[in-house]
């Protein structure tokens, strides 16, 4: 397969903020590649510096053979970009909005079924400034894709859309690229995630800590189960020496236990046999965000 986005120890810097410490990546045609990291860890700004908006320090980069930095220009004809912060103009209405950027490619999508397909039909002849905060963000989706791009750069689509609003957006990604458009996704949505990327990069730091499919990045965990269940039992040191149990948290009566393998029967056997019968016992195999949360920590802001 061919890749179409290859970048190699990239590198930017704010003054002294190092923002992308060293990223190395591939992109295939037609792939959905996610990147997810906690805010600050540099993903929309190595997904600027993909775009041509801003010039990192080092490293090298090529998005459909172009060089970013020295080809902006040709860029922009073939990639769609839906930036983590756009405005338009306030008196803009958004069917003006719409094919003023299909006007900008002569390969340009119609844009009027984007009308119904991204739920603004009815907003048409409405002004930006009066959208809401989810009519806005599924215009200016629409608005990265009615070029009909090569490559779409999607910063927080979904954020802020409404439950079904959301499902209708990854149907829309996935009908997008079954047609052939590769995708970069940056999201904070572990669902999202898990049901649209092939593949993922977890960002940290600026740098890429895990890579792979989100199944294989479950996978790297596997065996762990986490066990819950509520006790107002005041003794629960022997939970810890139970077989396969590596993990007890108690928050008041409710406790979590980590472990591996047949831990949820031995559990179980254990809080009989201490005469304890909790009626919510329930286990869990490990989610995508679990795997986040291992890999880059619990604790908020960085
Ligand atoms: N223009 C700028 N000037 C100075 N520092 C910046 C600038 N833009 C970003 N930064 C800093 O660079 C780091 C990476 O920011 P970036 O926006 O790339 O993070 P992010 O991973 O997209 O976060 P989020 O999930 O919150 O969107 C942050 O510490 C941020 O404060
Ligand atoms: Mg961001």
């Amino acid at each position: 397969m061919n890749d179409v986005i290859h970048v190699e120890h990239l590198r930017k810097t704010y003054g002294r903020k190092v923002a992308v410490d060293d990223i190395s990546f591939q992109v295939a045609e037609g792939e959905i590649f996610g990147l997810l990291g906690r805010n600050g860890a540099g993903k929309t700004t190595a997904v600027e510096c993909l775009e041509g908006l801003r010039h990192p320090d080092s490293g090298r980069m090529r998005v459909l053979g172009l060089d970013p930095r020295t080809q902006a220009q040709e860029l922009r004809q073939n990639i769609g970009a839906q930036l983590q912060e756009s405005a338009l103009p306030d008196r803009i209405k958004v069917w003006e909005a719409l094919d003023l950027f299909s006007a900008f490619v002569s390969r340009g999508n119609d844009w009027r079924p984007m009308l119904e397909q991204w739920g603004l039909e009815e907003k048409r002849n409405s002004a930006f400034s009066s959208l809401s905060g989810g009519q806005r963000q599924r215009l200016l989706v629409a608005l990265a894709l009615v070029s009909n791009p090569r490559v779409v750069f999607l910063d927080e689509m979904t954020t802020g859309l409404d439950p079904a609003a959301r499902r209708v957006a990854w149907e829309l990604i996935r009908r997008i690229r079954d047609r052939g458009t590769t995708v970069v996704l940056v999201t904070h949505f572990m669902d999202e995630a898990e049901y649209l990327c092939d593949r993922v990069a977890v960002v940290d730091h600026g740098r890429i800590i895990a890579l792979d499919s989100p199944q294989g990045l479950i996978a790297s965990r596997a065996g762990k189960v986490r066990i819950t269940f509520s006790t107002s039992a005041a003794d629960l040191s022997w939970l810890e020496s139970v077989p396969n149990v590596q993990r007890v948290v108690r928050r008041s009566t409710r406790v979590e236990v980590e472990g591996s393998g047949p831990v949820l029967a031995l559990v179980a056997t254990a809080l009989v046999s201490h005469g304890i019968l909790p009626s919510d016992l329930r286990a869990e195999q490990p989610s995508l965000e679990d795997v986040f949360l291992s890999l880059t920590g619990n604790a908020a802001g960085s």
